[in-house]
């Protein structure tokens, strides 16, 4: 081969290459990445369109009649769940200890739109679970009770209730409302500051055990096994939350508070006694 015919043959060459560039780019040809049989299955909520949601919740009493009882009846045990769920509360808190008015208030852990969100991957489970699933995920970890069976009158009603505020949202939306894993920042939490901490801005509603109203630590707070067990998920909701109305703990301050709650002794989340289904794989609540 000469010279000459040497740059021809590149030239093609180029030529075939761009040519197979452009055809993999227009089928959106993309490389495929290994992922765990669950994550194949399930949506990545991140890449969801981050359309933009209204947040604008009805009311349940306007909820169409064939399912208003049901959808009332959920509000009234979110609410107070010690009076309309009394067999399924373990300690002194209510759903809506951390989600206020039912779960639609945006000045704690708002459950609007969340039953759009499942069937969704459990890292506590290993696995996909449904909306039901994680209600009674919330019984057993955060009220430290015997969650209702999924068949049961209060299941059905907090399920129909927690539909029922979510029904403006597209499935599987991203919402914006829904708070981060953590914040941002690379302090490292210390237990030791966040005690004075404690004393400065939490005892005085908490008290200085714990065990003030609603409690933090002690016999009647949540349990090991709760999403709150968990300094940084801690650290996000005191940042965003406490004291009610006047958030004012920068995030440092936020993760030492975290880290020193954390350490204080807390009843154990064990879900074999308790019941069959609301967890196996880890105590860490997530
Ligand atoms: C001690 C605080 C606490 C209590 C009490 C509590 N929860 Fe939660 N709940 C959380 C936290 C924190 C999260 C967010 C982290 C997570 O999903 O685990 C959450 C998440 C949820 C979710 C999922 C929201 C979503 O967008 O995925 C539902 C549904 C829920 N809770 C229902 C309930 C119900 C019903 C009760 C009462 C039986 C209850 N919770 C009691 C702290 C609490
Ligand atoms: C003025 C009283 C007040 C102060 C001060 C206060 N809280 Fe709260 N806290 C409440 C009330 C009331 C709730 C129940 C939810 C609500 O009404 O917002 C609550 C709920 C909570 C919860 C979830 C429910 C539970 O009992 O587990 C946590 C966690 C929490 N507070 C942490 C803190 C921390 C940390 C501080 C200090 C930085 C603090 N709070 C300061 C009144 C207070």
């Amino acid at each position: 081969m000469n010279n000459r015919n040497l740059l021809y043959a590149l030239a093609l060459c180029c030529i075939l290459l761009a040519f197979g560039a452009w055809i993999l780019g227009f089928f959106h040809y993309s490389a495929p990445v290994r992922q765990s049989p669950a994550a194949q299955v399930l949506p990545n909520l991140q890449n969801a369109p981050a359309a933009e949601l209204k947040y604008a919740p009805p009311r349940p009493q306007d909820a169409p009649e064939s399912i208003r009882e049901a959808v009332m009846l959920g509000f009234n045990i979110i609410n107070d769940t010690a009076q309309y769920a009394s067999k399924h509360v373990g300690n002194e808190l209510a759903c809506a200890t951390c989600h206020l008015e039912g779960g639609t208030s945006k000045a704690s852990i708002s459950l609007v739109g969340a039953a759009a969100t499942y069937p969704r991957f459990s890292a506590n489970h290993g696995t996909s679970i449904d909306l039901a699933q994680k209600v009674q995920d919330c019984f057993a970890r955060n009220l430290n009770a015997t969650p209702p069976a999924h068949d049961s009158r209060e299941m059905q009603a907090v399920l129909a209730y927690l539909q029922w505020i979510s029904k403006d949202i597209p499935v599987y939306a991203s919402l914006p409302w829904a708070l981060p894993g953590k914040l941002d920042t690379s302090h490292k939490p210390d237990a030791a500051a966040g005690e004075k901490v404690y004393a400065e801005s939490c005892a005085a509603c908490h008290g200085d055990a714990g065990d003030g109203s609603p409690p933090l630590w002690g016999k009647g707070a949540y349990s090991d096994g709760s999403p709150l067990h968990n300094v940084d998920t801690f650290a996000v909701f005191t940042h965003r939350f406490m004291p009610p109305e006047a958030a004012t703990l920068t995030p440092e301050q936020s993760l030492d508070v975290a880290a020193y709650v954390d350490g204080q002794p807390r009843p154990h989340f064990a879900p074999a006694q308790s019941h069959g289904d609301a967890g196996q794989k880890s105590p860490q609540g997530k």
